[in-house]
Formats: structure tokens, C-alpha cells, sequence
């Protein structure tokens, strides 16, 4: 590799229950992206059963990184780096991607680069077609383990400036679709049946906290739901007496509830930094009502929306490699004792 050729970093995600690899070239073009989900293997848990994920990343991930290569026809000793989430994650997932990776960047002689989870989902609409982000911007990311509010106002350069108190909203997400009898995962269960819901059948609570703060908390609306759907009945363990109709009603009322409150704080959080981006990251900004009134939101406010595309906004390892493209530049290496933290 010479100062002229093309910069692709090999990108690796395994901080949950993906096992994800990618090339990106330039911080810009993804020639690569391959996701391996582990949903079949959680499902019937309702939840990430942190053992499994570890023990399915580590069955898949050499499989994954070759896959990359292979379809992004390049041979592995030509990546200019190689990168892997650190942070934040299950300790155990993490583990194997950055232990991949360790491996990989020593036997090739190339850098390491540690790359934040959370910053990595912003980058997701910086490689997202269309999208030209400005900088300084707010980034909200809400996931299923984070709901996060940042002032980016460099590709490197993150603030956090909000974050959730307690649960994460994807957590309400599948929680509230665990109390709905919906599959699992269930955000994108509870996305398609709230379209054939009225959002103002029930009035949920919004949880605004102090009047001038951005941070979230999901978990009271989780057991607003629960209350509701049991009724008077407080034995009653599911929602089976409910229509279809009442179902779509209570998901498109909760879905209301938690969108309002994170558009209302991502708007406040531009006005507060005078900042007139926003960048949209993360799971659940896949979620077509969050996607719709942010965009209605920031059309009246006069700010420039920037979302990540569907593909990239639930795990995935192109939005690691793009990012990871800023610190090679930057020449911000890792050492190979390089730890992983949970938080
Ligand atoms: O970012 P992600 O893939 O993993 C974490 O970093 O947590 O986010 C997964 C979360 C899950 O809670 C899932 O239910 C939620 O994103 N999600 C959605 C939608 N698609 C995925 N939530 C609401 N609406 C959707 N369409
Ligand atoms: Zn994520």
C-alpha cells in the first residue's frame, strides 16, 4: 500500500447480539457490509441472553470477516486498518469482535482503532446516501440498550449532553410488545400494527423530567402500558381480551408517547447549543413515526435533518469502519492490551 492508494479499514460490531463485518473506503463508500443476526437464538427468551450472544459471535466471526473481504474482492493483508467496537456493549460480546480484531491487526502488522458503539450509530447517517452532515450537530441515538443525546461537533469530537435515566427506549419497545403478544424484536412490531392504531386513543404520560432537561426515561410508560392493558384486573397476566383494534390503539399511543418526548429534546438540544443539525442514529430510528415528525419537526424549525438509513441504523459494521477512517487519519491507534468496558 503506497500514500496514493485508496484507504479500506476493516470495520467489525459484536457489542450486542450482531456479529457484523464491513470494508468502508474513505470514511465514505461502503464496499462491504455483512450482518449476522442472532434474533432465532434470542427470541424465545424475549431478550439478549448475553452467553449465547457471545458463544454465536464467536462460532460466526471469522466466517463474517471473510465474507467482507470476499465481497468486497479484496485480499484481508490490504486493509489499511482494522477496527472494532470497545464500547459499550455486553462485556462478552465485546470481547470477541475487539479480541478478532487484536488478532487480525498483529498478524497483518496494520493499527488497531477502538471505536465507541454510540458514536459509531451517528456516523451511520454520514454514510447514509443523500445526507451531507454539517458540523457541530446534535446527535440523538436511541437504541436498545441507549437513549442518547450529543453534541458531535467534529467526525472525532462527541459531548454527551443528554442521556436515559433508566431504560433504553428500544427497551420499552420490546417490552411493551412482550405485554402486546407481538414477536420479537419488538419495535418493528409495535412500528407496523401502530400504522393501523389511533395515536390519541390513549393518553400515555410523557416523561419530560425537569423542564430544561435532556435526559429520557422510558420506564414509566413501560408500566403505563402494563396498567392500562390489565385494567381494573391486576391478575390478569396478558393482553389476550384485547382486539386488534385495542392492541393497535395501545402501540400507536405508546409509540406516541415515547416519540414526542425525543423529538421535543432533540429540537431543545439544538436551540440550547445553537447548533442547526440533527443527526439520527440507532435502532429504533429506524421507527417510521419517529422518522416522520422529526422530519415534519425540523422542516418548521429550520433544521437540517440528517437520518441514518434503515439498513444502517439497527447494528452493523460499516458505520465502525466509517468512522474509524477519522481516527486513522488522525493516527489515533490502539495499543493491542486495549480493554473493553460495558458502559
Ligand atoms: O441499535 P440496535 O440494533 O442495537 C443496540 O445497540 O441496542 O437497536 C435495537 C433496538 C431494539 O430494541 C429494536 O426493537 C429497536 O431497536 N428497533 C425499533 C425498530 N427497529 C428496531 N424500534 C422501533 N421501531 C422500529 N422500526
Ligand atoms: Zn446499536
Amino acid at each position: 500500500m503506497n500514500g496514493t492508494d485508496p484507504v479500506r479499514i476493516l470495520g467489525i460490531e459484536s457489542s450486542c447480539d450482531e456479529t457484523a463485518a464491513a470494508i468502508v473506503e474513505g470514511g465514505r463508500s461502503v464496499i462491504s457490509s455483512v450482518v449476522a443476526s442472532q434474533d432465532s437464538l434470542h427470541a424465545k427468551f424475549r431478550g439478549v441472553v448475553p452467553e449465547i450472544a457471545s458463544r454465536a459471535h464467536l462460532e460466526r466471526i471469522n466466517l463474517i470477516v471473510a465474507e467482507a473481504i470476499e465481497r468486497a474482492r479484496m485480499q484481508l493483508e490490504d486493509v489499511a486498518a482494522v477496527a472494532a467496537v470497545n464500547k459499550p456493549g455486553l462485556v462478552g460480546s465485546l470481547l470477541i469482535g475487539f479480541t478478532a480484531a487484536k488478532t487480525y491487526a498483529w498478524s497483518l502488522g496494520k493499527p488497531l482503532i477502538d471505536i465507541n458503539h454510540l458514536n459509531a450509530h451517528a456516523y451511520g447517517a454520514v454514510l447514509t446516501e443523500g445526507n451531507h452532515v454539517k458540523f457541530p450537530a446534535v446527535a440523538l441515538i436511541v437504541s436498545g440498550g441507549h437513549t442518547s443525546l450529543f453534541l458531535w461537533k467534529t467526525p472525532l469530537d462527541f459531548q454527551q449532553v443528554g442521556k436515559t435515566q433508566d431504560d433504553a427506549a428500544g427497551e420499552a419497545f420490546d417490552k411493551v410488545a412482550t405485554i402486546l403478544a407481538l414477536p420479537y424484536p419488538g419495535g418493528p412490531a409495535i412500528d407496523k400494527l401502530a400504522k393501523d392504531g389511533n395515536a390519541r386513543a390513549i393518553r400515555f404520560p410523557r416523561t419530560y423530567l425537569d423542564k430544561n432537561s435532556l435526559n429520557f426515561s422510558n420506564s414509566g410508560i413501560k408500566t403505563a402500558v402494563l396498567y392500562h392493558v390489565r385494567g381494573n384486573k391486576l391478575d390478569r397476566p396478558d393482553s389476550s381480551h384485547l382486539s386488534q383494534q385495542d392492541k393497535a390503539d395501545v402501540a400507536a399511543s405508546f409509540q406516541a408517547a415515547v416519540v414526542d418526548v425525543l423529538v421535543d429534546k432533540a429540537v431543545q438540544a439544538c436551540r440550547r447549543y445553537d447548533v442547526q443539525n440533527l443527526v439520527l442514529g440507532g435502532g429504533v430510528a429506524a421507527n417510521s413515526h419517529l422518522r416522520d415528525t422529526l422530519t415534519e419537526r425540523c422542516d418548521s424549525e429550520q433544521i437540517a435533518l440528517s437520518m441514518s438509513d434503515r439498513s444502517m441504523c439497527t447494528d452493523n459494521a460499516a458505520m465502525v469502519a466509517g468512522l474509524a477512517f477519522h481516527k486513522f487519519q488522525a493516527r489515533t491507534f490502539t495499543q493491542l492490551d486495549g480493554q473493553v468496558v460495558s458502559t
